[in-house]
């Protein structure tokens, strides 16, 4: 039986919005520019890499308005369900007055040819309204998804710096209370639907309503954060016939901390995640601080970073380095695999039609137990790794009593060593134990070369990591140099 639908319902600004017959494949900057006429956010580059289309999305999270910076070229229409879109023509107030985040900008020479402002704009207008202390490493964080070619940093980080020195609440955080009421009228149990120019939009808000639609569409596109999937339609212009999106639904949205595992729901954003990660696997968030941009973080999730399969996703190496495990379900049926077994070749997932990716289970941290990820880029923020180590080791009594290492973009699959693992096992933790390991990574991969590194260039990366780990683990005073030179960069960059 089919469940009951509505429109698609979101405040743009404070007015509210009823979508029911729109193209689901139109993104949310196609439907500000063109249909809404708003023109102040601006198109870039279309693939989430330049902030130009930068625009806030207010939405409840456990009972509060929060705001959050997200790209519009690659998020689609039908996502803004529920929430309160916010664009750069919402900032000023109604007699003209600039938000203190422009007024900032204004004052500190913080725009010239003006393409990239908006988005500057409201990338700050979010850290204006979040809830952390607005120190230099923040407003890095904040930032690193804008890019400005003239202007230069210097004066939009002092804006940052200042924005908040007015201490006034903001028109938003003073009519908080009717954006929440109004929030609240937009969401009810119902799927939201969408359909036009062929194509179908459904956003189911429980696992057994999104289960029952994935076995009438098994070949519908799972939509999560959509920053993979938003590219398919901007940059590869595939239309998506039928679309289902999981971002809605609240089974997948929860994340619980047991004795054993982290359970995190398919739908949980980076952004959502980052504390519990921080909390069990600091190594992991410094890693998750270092994937996409703020905005980046902000829609997508590590369900959809493992689903899409891609060889040089950050996620799946650490993940299967610690044993995680992959939660399915089709229909009522769950299954449960280690991570790992679910990457079977290049662009081939161990995922039948109908089913979706449930949750990610990651073992609870053990102190015995070391975790460091090393990811390889050509720069430090806002890029796909050329290569990615990720390694486990427990030592008892000096010896290697675990040694898991998994490594992304060197294989057509994030790949464990099993070779470099066995010349470790059981063996002293030291330098001979490391070289011989470093030979046996030749068995183990045999990596391509392309835009990102040469293939001799992986293999020598490969084993630098390996003995970078072993450096960290015997002597923890370069951990700690390195942790001092990594925020000295940072607060001086
Ligand atoms: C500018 C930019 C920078 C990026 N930087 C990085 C980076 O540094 N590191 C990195 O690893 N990635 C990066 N990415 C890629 C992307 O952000 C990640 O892969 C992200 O985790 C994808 O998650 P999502 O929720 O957006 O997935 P979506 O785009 O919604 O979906 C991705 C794929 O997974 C499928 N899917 C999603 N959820 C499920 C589910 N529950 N069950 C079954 N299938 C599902 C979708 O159908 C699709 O095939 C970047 C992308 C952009 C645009
Ligand atoms: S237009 Fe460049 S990020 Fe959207
Ligand atoms: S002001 Fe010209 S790109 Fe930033």
């Amino acid at each position: 039986m089919n469940a009951p639908t509505r429109p698609i319902r979101f405040l743009l600004g404070d007015e509210m919005r009823e979508v029911a017959d729109a193209d689901p494949n139109m993104t949310v900057l196609g439907y500000l520019r063109q249909q809404e006429r708003r023109c102040g956010t601006k198109e870039g580059c279309g693939e989430g890499d330049c902030g130009a289309c930068t625009v806030a999305l207010g939405a409840l999270e456990d009972g509060q308005l929060v705001y959050r910076a997200v790209n519009a070229c690659i998020q689609l229409i039908g996502t803004l369900d529920g929430k309160q879109l916010l664009t750069i023509e919402d900032l000023a107030d109604e007699d003209g007055a600039l938000h203190a985040c422009q007024q900032a900008l204004v004052a500190h020479h913080g725009s010239q040819c003006g393409f990239c402002t908006p988005g500057f704009a409201m990338s700050l207008f979010a850290l204006y309204h979040g809830q952390d202390r607005i120190d230099r490493n923040r407003i890095n964080d904040a930032l690193a998804g804008n890019l400005c070619r003239c202007t230069g940093y210097g004066p939009i980080i002092a804006a940052a710096q200042t924005m908040r020195d007015g201490g006034a609440l903001d028109r938003f955080a003073r009519r908080r209370g009717e954006t929440i009421a109004k929030l609240r009228t937009l969401s009810e149990g119902k799927t939201a639907m969408l359909e036009g120019a062929g194509s179908s939009y459904y956003a189911p808000r429980s696992a057994g309503q999104l289960a029952a639609l994935l076995e009438r569409h098994p070949d519908a596109t799972i939509l999560a954060g959509g920053t993979d999937v938003g590219l398919w339609v901007t940059k590869q212009l595939r239309r998506l016939n039928t679309i289902i999106y999981i971002g809605d639904v609240d089974d997948l949205k929860r994340i619980s901390v047991g004795e054993r595992w982290i359970e995190i729901g398919a739908a949980v954003t980076y952004t959502e995640a980052l504390a519990t990660i921080e909390e069990h696997h600091p190594d992991l968030a410094a890693l998750t601080r270092r994937l996409g941009s703020e905005q980046i973080r902000n829609a997508g999730t590590i369900g959809g970073n493992i689903a899409n399969g891609s060889p040089i996703g950050d996620f799946p190496p650490p993940l299967i380095a610690l044993g995680s495990r992959l939660v399915l379900r089709r229909g009522d049926r769950h299954r449960e695999l280690p991570l790992e077994d679910f990457f079977l070749e290049y662009g081939r997932q161990d995922r039948q039609p109908g089913e979706f990716v449930a949750a990610i289970r990651v073992p609870i941290a053990d102190p015995a137990r070391q975790l460091r990820c090393y990811k390889i880029s050509k720069r430090f923020d806002q890029d796909i790794s050329a290569a990615l180590g990720a390694f486990v080791l427990t030592l008892e009594a000096g010896r290697v009593q675990e040694i898991r290492i998994c490594f992304g973009g060197m294989a057509g699959t994030p790949q464990r060593a099993p070779e470099t693992e066995a010349a470790l096992l059981g063996k002293p933790w030291n330098r001979d134990a490391i070289e011989a390991a470093c030979g046996a990574l030749a068995r183990d991969y045999r990596p391509i070369g392309d835009m990102r590194a040469s293939a001799s260039y992986r293999m020598n990366v490969a084993a630098n990591l390996l003995r970078k780990f072993f450096i960290e683990t015997t002597e923890p005073q370069a951990r700690l140099g390195v942790m001092a030179e990594r925020r000295a960069a940072h607060e001086h960059a």
